[in-house]
């Protein structure tokens, strides 16, 4: 497939016949606008999303960007000339939330800015990697407007109601360490390492049940929405139903006879 703003990868780990093992790299690119999220952009974005995860031979996916920037939001001069009623009527921005209902893992590997949408295309992802250089923040105040895609919200569940709090009325951006200890980003990465890092992980979870991988996704991201209870439910009759999938039987053989699984994600 040919993209204008992005650009698509299928990497593959070397001498393996893992089954779905490949890791679908999508690199935002736009470099002379430091990657920001055009409309265009983003229906790019999720064709490629969608076609990743729709893929039998991936199992992962890796959302990075090119050059000093994951995206350093929406596209302003885009954005600038939108008014109310159509905005509303059309409901701006709202396909941008289809990235969260890929069924495969997504790690947002963040080079650079991740300012306003993003920050909150990261935050859509399921795992954030930070690169050494990487800087959140939720400028949109110094716009006139507030953010519009979790920026309020998944900010708030991720760091807590202070320091989200303090991002979106100051503006401020936040760098690698302090995300890092604010629990935004799993792990900070030396610059030069983060992408290779990102597909290793990738790899790594690739080579899991597939049925089981997609189940914790779902289970994890079950829990920012249930009470507690409800949750716990939802947990235990999805580790139920795993029982009848062969990669269960697959793997727990393979623990009891001491050797690697061969999980085909059935
Ligand atoms: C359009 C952008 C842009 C953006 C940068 N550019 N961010 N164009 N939309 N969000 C363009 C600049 O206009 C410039 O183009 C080129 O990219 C390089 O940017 P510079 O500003 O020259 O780079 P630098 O001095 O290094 O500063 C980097 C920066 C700054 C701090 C990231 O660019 C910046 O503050 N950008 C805006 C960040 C922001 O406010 N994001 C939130 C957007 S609102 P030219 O042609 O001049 O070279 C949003 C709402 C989300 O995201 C709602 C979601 C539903």
């Amino acid at each position: 497939e040919n993209y204008d703003h992005i650009l698509v990868e299928r990497c593959f780990p070397e001498n393996s016949d893992v089954v779905g093992g490949g890791v679908g790299v999508i690199t935002l690119h736009r470099p002379k606008a430091l990657n920001a999220l055009c409309d265009a952009l983003f229906e790019d974005l999720i064709h490629a999303a969608r076609v990743l995860d729709e893929d039998d031979d991936i199992g992962c996916i890796v959302i990075t960007g090119s050059g000093k920037a994951f995206a350093a939001g929406a596209d302003i001069s885009e954005m600038s000339k939108r008014e109310f009623a159509n905005a509303y009527k059309t409901n701006m921005f709202s396909q941008w939330a289809d990235i969260t209902k890929m069924s495969k893992p997504i790690i947002a590997a963040v080079n650079g800015f991740a300012l306003g949408g993003g920050c909150e295309l990261a935050m859509m992802c399921d795992i954030i990697l930070a690169g050494s250089k990487a800087q959140f923040g939720q400028p949109e105040i110094n716009l006139g407007v507030i953010p519009g895609a979790g920026g309020t919200q998944r900010l708030v569940r991720a760091i807590g109601k202070s320091k989200a709090m303090e991002m979106v009325l100051t503006g401020n951006r936040i760098n690698a360490q302090e995300a890092m200890d604010a629990g935004l980003v799993s792990r900070v990465i030396d610059s030069e390492l983060l992408l290779e890092e990102a597909v290793k992980m990738g790899y790594g979870i690739a080579e899991k049940g597939g049925v089981a991988v997609r189940m914790c996704k779902e289970a994890v991201n079950a829990a920012e929405e249930m009470t507690l209870s409800e949750g716990l439910r939802f947990e235990r009759r999805m580790f139920h139903s795993l029982f009848a999938t062969r990669d269960q039987k697959e793997g727990m053989s393979a623990f009891l006879e001491k050797r690697k699984p061969n999980f085909t994600n059935e």
